[in-house]
C-alpha cells in the first residue's frame, strides 16, 4: 500500500508533529519542531527543508530526516517508471481503493530486488489492479513466472488487461481466491523451496500465516518482502490497538527474533521489510 503522503499534506504534517510530541522528544527534536511549526502554521511544509526527526547523541548525532512533500516529489522525479505502469497508476487513481497501490519508488525497489536476485519464480499476495505485479513481471526474464494471488475479480480484470497491454501475460499465473489457500495448494503441488522472490501486500491480519507459507515456498537465499510494516505509523503508537495494527506489530516483533531469515526494515512507502531466507 502506498505512503500516506498522497493524503492531505497539512494534516499529515500536524499529525507527525503530534506523534513526536507524544513520544517526549529530545531537546534537538523540540528545537526542530519549533522551526517546522512555523512551516506548518501556514502549510508551507512543501519547503525543501527536511523535517528533522532527530539529531542528538541517542542517534549517534546522525541527522534523521522525514520526507516533506517537496522532497518526496524529488524522489519520484528520480524514479524510472515505465510508461505502461504510469498508465495503470493513472487509471487506478480514478478507482475505489487506489491508495492501496504501492508507490512508484516502492515498485522500482521490488523490480530491482527481482533483478539483483536473478529471480525466475515469484509470488505476489495481494494484486489489486496489478501495479506491483506488473513491475515484477516486467523485471522478469522471458522464462520467468509470477504467481499472482488475489481474491477480487474486478481488480483482477484490470490487472490482466495491463499484463496483456505490457506483453507480459505469458509470465503471470493468476490465482483467483483466498491467497492462503493458493499458497497451500502450491506447497501441496510439491513447489516448496522453488521460488526466488515473494511480495506480500494483502490481509494484514494474515501476515504471519502468509510468511510461514512463503518460507516453505521460497528457496534458501530467496527473498520475501512484506509491505505496510509501519502501518501509517500506528505500529509505534501504543494508543492504537486495532486488530490490523496489533497483527503487524506482533509480526514485526516476532520477525526480530526469527533466526530463519535476515531482515531489513526499509522506510519506503508505508514501510517494507525485506526478509532473506537463511
Ligand atoms: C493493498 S492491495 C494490493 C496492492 C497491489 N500490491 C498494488 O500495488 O496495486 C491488497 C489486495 O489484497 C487483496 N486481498 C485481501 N485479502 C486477501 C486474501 N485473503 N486473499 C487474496 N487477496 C486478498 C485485496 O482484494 C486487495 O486487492
Amino acid at each position: 500500500m502506498a505512503t500516506g503522503l498522497a493524503m492531505n499534506r497539512c494534516s499529515i504534517s500536524v499529525c507527525r508533529t503530534a506523534d513526536v510530541l507524544l513520544n517526549r522528544p529530545t531537546v534537538s527534536v523540540v528545537r526542530n519542531l519549533k522551526f517546522n511549526r512555523r512551516l506548518i502554521g501556514n502549510c508551507s511544509i512543501a519547503s525543501a527543508v527536511p523535517y528533522i526527526v532527530a539529531e542528538d547523541e541517542k542517534y549517534g548525532n546522525k541527522q534523521v530526516i522525514s520526507l516533506t512533500p517537496r522532497l518526496y516529489d524529488y524522489i519520484l522525479s528520480n524514479v524510472r517508471e515505465p510508461e505502461i505502469l504510469k498508465q495503470l497508476r493513472e487509471e487506478t487513481a480514478k478507482m475505489r481503493g487506489s491508495q492501496m497501490q504501492v508507490s512508484p519508488d516502492q515498485a522500482q525497489l521490488l523490480a530491482m530486488l527481482v533483478q539483483i536476485l536473478g529471480a525466475e519464480r515469484c509470488i505476489e499476495v495481494g494484486v489489486y489492479t496489478g501495479y506491483s505485479s506488473l513491475a515484477v513481471a516486467l523485471a522478469l526474464p522471458e522464462s520467468g513466472r509470477l504467481v499472482a494471488c488475489e481474491r477480487d475479480s474486478n481488480s483482477l480484470e484490470v490487472a490482466q488487461r495491463y499484463y496483456e497491454l505490457a506483453g507480459v501475460s505469458h509470465k503471470v499465473i493468476v490465482k483467483h481466491g483466498l491467497a492462503a489457500e493458493s499458497l497451500k495448494s502450491l506447497i501441496e503441488n510439491g513447489e516448496g523451496s522453488s521460488y526466488d522472490f515473494a511480495f506480500v501486500d494483502a490481509d494484514k491480519r494474515m501476515y504471519q500465516d502468509y510468511f510461514e507459507l512463503l518460507l516453505q515456498l521460497v528457496r534458501v537465499g530467496g527473498v520475501i518482502v512484506m509491505d505496510n510494516v509501519l502501518w501509517h505509523g500506528r505500529v509505534a503508537d501504543p494508543m492504537v490497538n486495532d486488530a490490523k495494527t496489533i497483527s503487524i506489530r506482533n509480526f514485526n516483533k516476532k520477525l526480530m527474533d526469527d533466526e530463519r531469515v535476515s531482515i531489513s526494515m526499509v522506510p519506503i512507502g508505508d514501510g517494507m521489510t525485506i526478509c532473506r531466507k537463511r
